[in-house]
């Protein structure tokens, strides 16, 4: 695949995930700049705040770049579960003064079936959108085609990338288990939770479209092993979230970057599995006596307001803060030189 990307004027077989409130277009820019696909995520805002992304990104650099979109279904309200989660959630808000929001609402919108965002990408034309937790209806496929858009998806098993493949997509992301952030799995209720090699090699040979590995990958030796898998490129999360040009705040940073820093996949900060570092939030909360949890991204608008809350008074312990299996291996570089990094440790 490597001729994929090149075929795009990319230099090199890397990509720096998309990662909703971490990457930013300066991330984003600077990854570009230096011969890599960079990637801003507006899965998880607006359509005039996704426009701006795009152009905040378009003013750093003139190389292509991916935009990510959430392809969820969208959530299904439950007035009851809700309750019962946020009284469920009340005493670690009392903790910071605070009390749960009154109701919880559906965060964002599932580009799946948000027409206003298709016409902006439609209209703004970024080189490549990627799609995250499923796939677009198949007229959404079709009109970003025909803008001469570059498709990803995030697929998490066999089946789900021969959806992928299916409904027009150019790659196919190879999601596996030990990837930082949300998990791609189309089903949560299904989740096979398959390695990055298992999955990799799998589609590798069995799809026929260029491959994209992902999870637990954070130096040169990782993505020449993925590559060896028959992978046309590698995609790194977790290894680009310390970069200087990333959203992460002060807390996140220390958190990744302490020597006894650990993961785990949780679904009740957002209310679909993902990986993170093991906080308050994680060890505490998703215990074996926690109710159901409410919809993603429903569960979220709980997840974000906690963690503001203890923001508030200096607690960084109850932030979504996604990292995959590898971050003993982050390293606290600018994305240029990290970029660099990676790849003279690839070549050997
Ligand atoms: C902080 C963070 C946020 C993420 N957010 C997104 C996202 O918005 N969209 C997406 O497709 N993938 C997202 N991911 C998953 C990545 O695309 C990728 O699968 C993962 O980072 C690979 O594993 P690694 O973190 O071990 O490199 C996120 C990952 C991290 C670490």
């Amino acid at each position: 695949m490597s001729h994929f990307l090149a075929a795009l004027g990319i230099a090199h077989p890397l990509i720096q995930a998309p990662m909703a409130g971490t990457s930013t277009p300066a991330l984003a820019a600077a990854v570009c700049n230096a011969g890599a696909l960079g990637s801003i995520a507006v899965g998880a805002g607006s359509v005039p705040q996704a426009r701006e992304a795009i152009r905040a990104t378009r003013a750093l650099t003139a190389r292509p770049f991916n935009v990510n979109v959430f392809c969820h279904r969208p959530a299904r309200a439950d007035a009851a579960r809700e309750a019962a989660w946020t009284r469920y959630l009340a005493p670690w808000f009392a903790e910071s003064g605070a009390t749960p929001p009154p109701a919880l609402r559906e965060i964002y919108t599932s580009f799946a079936v948000d027409d206003a965002m298709l016409a902006m990408l439609v209209a703004e034309k970024p080189a490549i959108v990627s799609f995250h937790f499923g796939l677009p209806p198949d007229a959404f496929v079709r009109a970003l085609k025909h803008a001469g858009i570059v498709l990803l998806a995030t697929a998490t098993t066999l089946d789900e990338a021969r959806q992928c493949v299916a409904a027009g997509v150019d790659a196919v992301v190879a999601q596996g288990y030990e990837a930082g952030g949300h998990r791609g799995v189309f089903d949560p209720a299904h989740d096979a939770r398959i390695g990055t090699l298992a999955l990799t090699r799998t589609l590798a040979r069995r799809i026929e479209r260029p491959v994209i590995a992902a999870g637990g990958i954070m130096d040169g030796a990782g993505i020449r092993a993925a590559l060896a898998l028959g992978a046309g490129a590698a995609q790194l999360g977790t290894a680009f979230v310390a970069c200087p040009e990333s959203a992460a705040d002060a807390a996140y940073r220390a958190a990744l970057l302490a020597p006894d820093a650990r993961t785990a996949v949780t679904a009740a900060i957002s209310g679909r599995p993902a990986r993170g570092l093991v906080n308050r939030f994680v060890a505490e909360i998703d215990g074996a006596n926690a109710p159901a949890i409410p919809d993603y991204p429903i569960a979220y608008d709980a997840g974000k307001a906690l963690h503001a809350a203890a923001k508030a008074r200096g607690s960084g312990a109850f932030g979504a803060q996604w990292a995959g299996q590898g971050v003993a291996l982050a390293r606290a570089l600018p994305a240029a030189d990290l970029v660099a990094a990676l790849i003279a440790e690839m070549r050997g």
